[in-house]
């Protein structure tokens, strides 16, 4: 089983003084604030799921589940963040904000995977991305329940516990795992035409459940590919950093560099990126328009009558 990254002894950023707005901080700190944002959503994750959820609903069609811990966590990152870096801006999927450097802004997915987790699903984590002057230069994804923490920064590697992950090395489509992340407007036929491109030419096609985490599979090896619709910056900001360092590609559903005002993306192990792109250009139906524009971040609907799940066991 891999090891846990904090080493004994290990000074924890929360001793630092707040950084100066004048001062840029190293990336490398940047990248230890975010791994301890995210160990401490972690904790409050993992203990989630020993008690009963209160889930409220939103989104256009109050479908999309929102529980205590996904506002705790958010909670409990923006607290780490604003202690360092008080001038920070901060993007997170509940509506925390934080300052107004117009350098750097923290992009916050505080629980990926919320109706996996809602449903006791043991597949969600908590995603971290930092960007620097429109440029993702540090990424954190955790997954408690599995104690793996993915991690990157612009010009290091790629890493899970601390050691080193690279892409697969599958060639052939047929030998290829790959997996979806697909957004509400997918609801209707395009989610199964693209399913009917990619399907019969892989060797299985799924839906994880966590866009956050699919991305860091294909950074670490376990899956060869992936394709997202109607994301949002909070799902993907990590990960694409942690793929593009472990040696992968993502880019838009037409091959330009996705970035993160993007919706759709393509992902892979850079081997297969061309195939892929073939079968789902072979169906024109499956793709979005080039220029669909970013959505608007969904807004939490006010809580609802509490609606509880089971208590797990
Ligand atoms: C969702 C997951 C899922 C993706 C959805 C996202 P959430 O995020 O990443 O894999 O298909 O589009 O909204 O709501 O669990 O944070
Ligand atoms: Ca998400
Ligand atoms: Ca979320």
């Amino acid at each position: 089983m891999a090891t846990n990254e904090r080493e004994a002894g290990a000074t924890s950023p929360s001793d630092a003084a707040p950084a100066r707005a004048d001062a840029a901080p190293p990336v490398s700190h940047v990248l230890e604030v975010a791994r301890e944002a995210a160990r401490r959503a972690g904790d409050i994750i993992r203990e989630g799921v020993a008690h009963t959820l209160r889930i409220d609903y939103k989104g256009q069609d109050a479908n999309d589940p929102v529980t205590d811990v996904d506002r705790r966590s958010e909670a409990a990152v923006a607290e780490i963040i604003r202690a360092h870096f008080p001038d920070h801006r901060i993007l997170s999927e509940e509506g925390t904000t934080g300052g107004e450097d117009p350098h750097w802004r923290w992009i916050v997915d505080p629980l990926d995977g919320t109706v996996n987790y809602a449903h006791r699903l043991p597949f969600s984590c908590v995603s971290i991305g930092v960007e620097h002057d429109g440029e993702i230069v540090a990424g954190v994804v955790y997954t408690p329940l599995a104690e793996e923490l993915f991690a990157a920064e612009r010009d290091g590697p790629a890493t899970l516990n601390g050691q080193p992950i690279g892409v697969s090395a599958t060639s052939e489509l047929r030998r290829a795992l790959l997996t979806s992340a697909f957004g509400p407007w997918e609801a209707g036929g395009r989610r199964f035409d693209r399913a009917r491109a990619l399907g019969p030419h892989v060797q299985a096609l799924r839906d994880l459940g966590s866009a956050a985490l699919e991305l860091c599979y294909v950074a670490a090896g376990r899956i060869d590919g992936m394709g997202g619709s109607s994301l949002n910056a909070w799902d993907v900001a990590a990960g694409m950093l942690i793929v593009r360092r472990a040696g992968g590609q993502v880019t838009d559903p037409y091959g330009d560099p996705f970035t993160v005002e993007g919706k759709h993306l393509v992902v892979s192990n850079g081997v297969l990126h061309g195939a892929i792109m073939a079968r789902l250009h072979g169906a024109s139906e499956v793709l979005p328009p080039k220029d669909e524009s970013k959505e608007q971040p969904p807004q939490s609907s006010p809580p609802s009558p509490e609606i509880t799940t089971p208590t797990a066991p």
